[in-house]
C-alpha cells in the first residue's frame, strides 16, 4: 500500500493515495468514470501522468506495462509519433472551428472505405453514437421498443442502462437510479446468445420493436464470444420483422480485426447491419465516435431528415487528426502484431494460471480476450455465466500484477487490450508478473457471506 501524504493548501498531493483523497473531496467518488474507481478490486486508483508506447507512468514515477490502452483507443500504443505529429499540426491550425472541416470528410471516407456504410456522422462519445442510433431506428420504423442483451454496455443513455455490464456490474448495481419506468419499459432485455428468447419476443411484440442493439461481440461482461451463427440470426430476425439491427462496434471497431468484429462475422457470412456505432480507435485517444449506416436510414438525420442530432464539438479538428493518423497507420502489419501479441499474452496467462492450479477459461473475440475464473466446465455464454464466475479471485490477481508493474483493467468484466507497441521487453515484464498474480488468485478464498 502507498503511504498517504497530507493535502494541505500549500502541498499538492503527489502520491496515488493522496491524489485519490484530494479527488474525492471535489470529484464524485474521486473519478470521472466509475470503472476507474477500483470499486471491485479495492485500493486507491493509480493516477497516471505520462504514457509512451506500451507503458504508463504514475504520479509516483512508477512505470507499468499498460493492458488497458485507454480502454481500447491506443491501438498503436501511446504517443505514436505519427499521431502526435498530426495532433500538433492540428493544434497549431486551431483547436475548434465549429464548422465543416476537410479532415472530418477524410475520416468519414476512410471509415466508409473499410466497412460497408454509406454515411458517417461524427459525435464525441460512444454514448452519443448509440443514443443517436436508437433515435434513428425509432424514427425510421415509427416503433418504440428496443431489444438489448443483458451484460452488453452501450454507454449511459437512459434507455440503455438496463443490465448494462461492466460499470454497473462492478458496482453491483442492477441498473441506474434516475431512469424512468417509462424509459426502462421501452427496453426489452434478453439473455445473450439465446435465440429462443428472441423468437418468443419477436413473436409476441415484433410489430413494436424498432431495433435490436448488440455489441458486435460483447466485451463489457468480460469478452463473450458470439455463438456460431448468432449474429447472422440477429440479422435475419430483425429483417423479417421490419426492425433494424444496430451493431455496436464502439469497442471492437477497427480493433477486434482490421474491419472490426464485423470482419470476423458479417463479412464472412455475407450480411451487413443497418446501423453501426464506432468510437475509441476512430478517435486515436481523442473524444470522437460515430454513427454510420445505410443511406436511407442515415439520411433521416437533420438537416436532411426529421431525426434531430447535433454537437458543438462533433468532428473536432484535433480529434479528427488523431483518428485519421491512427487509422492511416493501422496497417495489416499492425493487426498482425496485435494478433500475435494477444495470442502470446493468452498463452502466458493460461500457462501461469494452470501452473498455479487456478480453474479458468479464456473468452476471445478477435484480438480481444478476457479471463473468467472457475468457468472451465461451461465457459461464459451470457451475463449470468459471467456473474457466476469466481470473481473474488480477480482482486488479488489484479493487485499482484499492479505491484509487479502491469496495469490491467480494474474489473474482471473487461477485455484486455494490447497495442502494436507491446514489444518483447513489455511481454517479458508481463511474463515475470503473471506467476505472482496466478498464485495470488489461487490463494484467494470465496467470501463467506
Ligand atoms: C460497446 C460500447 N458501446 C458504447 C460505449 C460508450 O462509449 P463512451 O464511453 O465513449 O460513451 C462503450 C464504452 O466503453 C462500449 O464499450
Amino acid at each position: 500500500m502507498t503511504e498517504t501524504t497530507s493535502n494541505t493548501a500549500n502541498t499538492a498531493p503527489t502520491t496515488n493515495a493522496a491524489l485519490y483523497d484530494a479527488a474525492r473531496a471535489v470529484i464524485p467518488g474521486g473519478v470521472n468514470s466509475p470503472v476507474r474507481a477500483f470499486g471491485s478490486v479495492g485500493g486507491a486508483p493509480v493516477s497516471m501522468v505520462k504514457a509512451a508506447g506500451p507503458y504508463l507512468t504514475d504520479a509516483e514515477g512508477r512505470e507499468y506495462v499498460d493492458l488497458v490502452c485507454s480502454w481500447g483507443p491506443m491501438l498503436l500504443g501511446h504517443n505514436h509519433p505519427a499521431v502526435v505529429d498530426a495532433v500538433h499540426r492540428a493544434v497549431d491550425a486551431g483547436l475548434s472551428f465549429g464548422t465543416s472541416t476537410p479532415d472530418e470528410l477524410r475520416l468519414a471516407e476512410l471509415i466508409a472505405g473499410k466497412v460497408p456504410v454509406d454515411r458517417v456522422r461524427m459525435v464525441s462519445t460512444g454514448t452519443e453514437a448509440t443514443m443517436t442510433a436508437i433515435r434513428l431506428a425509432r424514427g425510421a420504423t415509427v416503433r418504440n421498443l428496443v431489444v438489448k442483451f443483458a451484460g452488453c454496455y452501450h454507454g449511459h443513455s437512459d434507455g440503455l442502462l438496463a443490465a448494462a455490464g461492466s460499470g454497473v456490474a462492478t458496482q453491483s448495481l442492477p441498473g441506474s437510479a434516475g431512469v424512468t419506468e417509462a424509459q426502462a419499459a421501452e427496453t426489452l432485455v434478453l439473455p445473450y446468445n439465446d435465440r429462443s428468447a428472441l423468437e418468443e419476443t419477436f413473436t409476441a411484440r415484433g410489430q413494436e420493436i424498432a431495433a435490436v442493439i448488440t455489441e458486435a461481440a460483447p466485451c463489457n461482461m468480460g469478452v463473450v464470444t458470439p455463438e456460431e451463427g448468432f449474429n447472422q440470426f440477429l440479422r435475419g430476425i430483425t429483417e423479417s420483422h421490419g426492425a433494424l439491427l444496430i451493431w455496436d462496434e464502439v469497442l471492437t471497431g477497427f480493433r477486434a480485426s482490421e474491419t472490426g468484429y464485423w470482419g470476423l462475422s458479417g463479412k464472412v457470412e455475407g450480411w451487413t447491419p443497418d446501423l453501426w456505432t464506432f468510437g475509441k480507435v476512430i478517435g486515436g485517444g481523442m473524444p470522437t465516435a460515430a454513427v454510420a449506416g445505410r443511406a436511407e436510414v442515415m439520411d433521416l438525420l437533420a438537416p436532411l431528415g426529421p431525426v434531430y442530432q447535433a454537437g458543438t464539438l462533433s468532428g473536432n479538428p484535433v480529434a479528427m487528426a488523431a483518428g485519421l493518423a491512427t487509422l492511416q497507420n493501422a496497417t495489416g502489419e499492425v493487426y498482425d502484431a496485435i494478433t500475435r501479441r494477444s495470442q502470446q499474452l493468452e498463452q502466458m496467462l493460461v500457462g501461469a494460471l494452470t501452473e498455479a492450479g487456478v480453474d479458468h477459461s479464456i473468452q476471445r473475440a478477435g484480438t480481444l480476450f478476457s479471463v473468467a475464473f472457475g468457468t472451465s466446465a461451461g465457459g461464459v455464454h451470457n451475463y449470468a455465466d459471467a456473474q457466476a464466475q469466481d470473481t473474488f479471485r480477480y482482486a488479488p490477481f489484479f493487485h499482484a500484477m499492479l505491484e509487479h508493474g502491469v496495469y490491467l483493467p480494474p474489473s474482471v468484466f473487461e477485455a484486455w487490450f494490447v497495442s502494436s507497441a507491446h514489444d518483447d521487453s513489455a511481454m517479458e515484464r508481463i511474463a515475470a508478473a503473471l506467476p505472482h498474480a496466478a498464485r495470488a488468485a489461487a490463494a484467494a478464498t470465496a467470501p463467506t457471506s
